[in-house]
C-alpha cells in the first residue's frame, strides 16, 4: 500500500470514528416542523412571490402604531411590522397554536424585540383589547378560521378609530405548488362575508399568486352571528 492510499484510508477511518464520537448537536430552542406551520421566516423565496414590502405598504403602519398579526405562524411578517411601528409602537402575534407561540417567544428573545406581544388567540375571537390596533395583517389565514364572520365582527371591535384590516389570501386556482384549491379563497367571497360583517373593501391588489384587500368599517352595527 502507497503512502498516499494509507494517509487517504486513515483520514476516511478517523472521519467516520468522529461521526460516532460526536453526534450532531441538538437544536436549541422549540422544534419546528416544517410544512404545517407555514414557511420558515427566513426563507428568501417566499419574499419573490409575497412581496412583503407591498403588503406593508397597504398596511399604511408609522412609528408609535399598534399593528396585529392574526395568525402570526412563524413570524414572517411580525418581525416586519415590528420594523415599521418601532420601539415606540407595539405588535400583537397571535396565533391559536401553542408551537408557533412558543416558536415566536423564542424569536422576539432572539431578536430583542420587545415591543411584540406574543398571545393565544381564541377561535372565535383574536383576544385583543378593544379599540387599540391601528392595523391589523390577516395572510394565508383566514381561510383556516371556522367561524369567520364572527370572527370578523370581533375584529372589528379591536380596531382603534381611523384603523384598517389587510386581508392577504391565495387566489382561487390550481397551481403546482402552494395550499391545494381546498384552502384558497375567491376575493368576491371575502368581500361578501366582510361586508356581513361590519367591513367594506377599500383597496384590492393582485400580488403574484395572491390578492390582497384593505378594509374599513362599513359603519352598519353588527351583532354577532351565530
Ligand atoms: C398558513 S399559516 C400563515 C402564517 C402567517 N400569517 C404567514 O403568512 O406566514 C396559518 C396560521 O394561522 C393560525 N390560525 C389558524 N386558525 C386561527 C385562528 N382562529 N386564530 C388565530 N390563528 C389561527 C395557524 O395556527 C397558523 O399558524
Amino acid at each position: 500500500m502507497t503512502s498516499t492510499r494509507l494517509c487517504i484510508l486513515s483520514l476516511v477511518f478517523l472521519v467516520a470514528l468522529s461521526g460516532l464520537a460526536w453526534p450532531a448537536p441538538r437544536a436549541r430552542g422549540p422544534v419546528i416542523l416544517p410544512g404545517r406551520l407555514g414557511t420558515p421566516p427566513e426563507q428568501k423565496s417566499r419574499d419573490a412571490w409575497q412581496q412583503p414590502e407591498r403588503v406593508l405598504e397597504a398596511l399604511a403602519l408609522k412609528p408609535g402604531d399598534t399593528a396585529a398579526d392574526v395568525g402570526a405562524g412563524l413570524g414572517y411578517f411580525t418581525w416586519r411590522l415590528a420594523g415599521a411601528v418601532g420601539p415606540t409602537g407595539k405588535v400583537y402575534a397571535v396565533d391559536v397554536d401553542s408551537r408557533s407561540i412558543a416558536y415566536l417567544k423564542h424569536q422576539r428573545a432572539k431578536r430583542k424585540i420587545g415591543w411584540v406581544e406574543v398571545g393565544k388567540g381564541g377561535y372565535l375571537s383574536p383576544r385583543l383589547p378593544e379599540g387599540s390596533v391601528d392595523a391589523a395583517l390577516i395572510c394565508n389565514t383566514l381561510h383556516h378560521i371556522r367561524s369567520r364572520a364572527a370572527y370578523l365582527v370581533n375584529l372589528r371591535r379591536t380596531l382603534a378609530p381611523g384603523g384598517r384590516l389587510v386581508l392577504v389570501e391565495f387566489k382561487k386556482v390550481r397551481e403546482k405548488q402552494g395550499p391545494s384549491i381546498e384552502h384558497r379563497m375567491a376575493a368576491e367571497t371575502a368581500i361578501e362575508l366582510a361586508d356581513k360583517a361590519g367591513w367594506k373593501a377599500v383597496a384590492r391588489l393582485d400580488l403574484p399568486r395572491q390578492w390582497l384587500l384593505v378594509l374599513q368599517p362599513n359603519g352598519r352595527e353588527v351583532s354577532r352571528p351565530r
